[in-house]
């Protein structure tokens, strides 16, 4: 896949509608659906009732999920199995209480993704350390990045508990930069490469506002070659700077074409729980790689059911491939 086509493209100035007027738009695909299926490491057995029931390792959770408004496929003596179940608090967006009907030992338990291990963790959040769709990305960015005939450095925005930086740094990446404002989220990451076996890795794991660390490696000249974004619809950085999905994503993504090298790969955004389409994302994508060639696909991760094959959809994505 990767060509070894030095890219000479021109960085284009923010918002002049110019350049883009007269610039060829990429190839474009819409809409594309990423689908991950079960597999021994991850299934979403059942869904309905505004709930699901999925299969994270040796555990059986259960969360809510306002979209699954249909009716569950299984008898409830199979929900009645789930080893947690979370309970959203209302007043706190995303956060609440696990109980345990049969009794967890313990507050992480492993788990793998093509046999990478890593951590699950009860937290008093609904998510467990892992975004199982994301599943489509990973595998991706693994094709490209052991087909690769150049050293490729990875920048990966918004990384959360570092799975695909972990996925880059195992496939063959020449460098990994992590960026996340959390603290626990970096330490939990540090604690997945650990568990992962991968510390001779050359993964720099970097606690500060995406924004921030985006404007600053521009200033340094600074470069990479796959770029991924995942970014929430609002957000804090370490020195309280302000993430606001809707404003501040324009200016993330030239900043992202800004930083690509002369060998660039891809550039890869997820968007979760917003109001909009993915077609708004994939037009500022268009705005950005005007004139950059290669192609733009756009469209929703799904989850698909192991048994009742229906479809869960959980984000939005774009992404620009050379
Ligand atoms: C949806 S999660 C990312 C999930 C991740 N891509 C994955 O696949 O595991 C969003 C992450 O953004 C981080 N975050 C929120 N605001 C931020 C900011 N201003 N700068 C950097 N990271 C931020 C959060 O700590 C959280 O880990």
């Amino acid at each position: 896949m990767a060509t070894t086509n030095k890219i000479k493209h021109k960085k284009t100035p923010l918002f002049n509608p110019l350049f883009t007027v007269r610039r060829k738009r990429p190839q474009e695909v819409v809409p594309v659906i990423l689908e991950t299926g079960a597999s021994e490491d991850y299934g979403l057995i059942d869904s309905g009732h505004k709930r699901k029931l999925e299969r994270y390792g040796s555990y059986l959770l259960i969360r809510p999920e306002g979209q699954a408004m249909w009716q569950p496929n299984l008898d409830h003596s199979v929900w009645k199995k789930a080893d947690a179940i979370f309970t959203g608090n209302p007043d706190k967006q995303g956060m609440g209480r696990w109980d345990f009907p049969h009794s967890i030992p313990h507050e992480t338990w492993p788990l793998f993704w093509k046999k990478l291990p890593f951590l699950g963790r009860f937290t008093s959040f609904r998510h467990v350390g892992v975004f199982p769709e994301q599943d489509a990305h990973w595998r991706f960015i693994e094709d490209l990045i052991q087909q690769a005939t150049q050293p490729v450095r990875v920048l990966n925005l918004f990384g959360y508990t570092g799975l695909a930086s972990l996925v880059a740094a195992r496939a063959g990446a020449e460098e990994v930069t992590h960026v996340d404002a959390s603290r626990r989220a970096i330490s939990w990451a540090q604690e997945n490469q650990k568990t992962a076996n991968l510390l001779d890795k050359p993964i720099r794991w970097i606690c500060e506002d995406a924004m921030k660390f985006v404007m600053r490696e521009e200033k340094r000249g600074k470069s990479y070659d796959l770029i991924l974004l995942d970014p929430p619809t609002y957000g804090r950085g370490p020195r309280g700077e302000i993430w606001d999905f809707f404003d501040s994503l324009p200016k993330m993504i030239m900043s992202c074409q800004a930083l690509l090298s002369s060998t660039p790969l891809s550039v890869i955004v997820t968007a979760y729980s917003i109001r909009i389409s993915f077609y708004a994302i994939h037009e500022l994508m268009c705005d950005a790689f005007t004139g950059f060639g290669g192609k733009i696909e756009s469209g929703e991760l799904i989850l698909r059911e192991e048994k009742a094959k229906r479809a869960l959809s959980t984000s939005l994505f774009s992404r620009w491939i050379i």
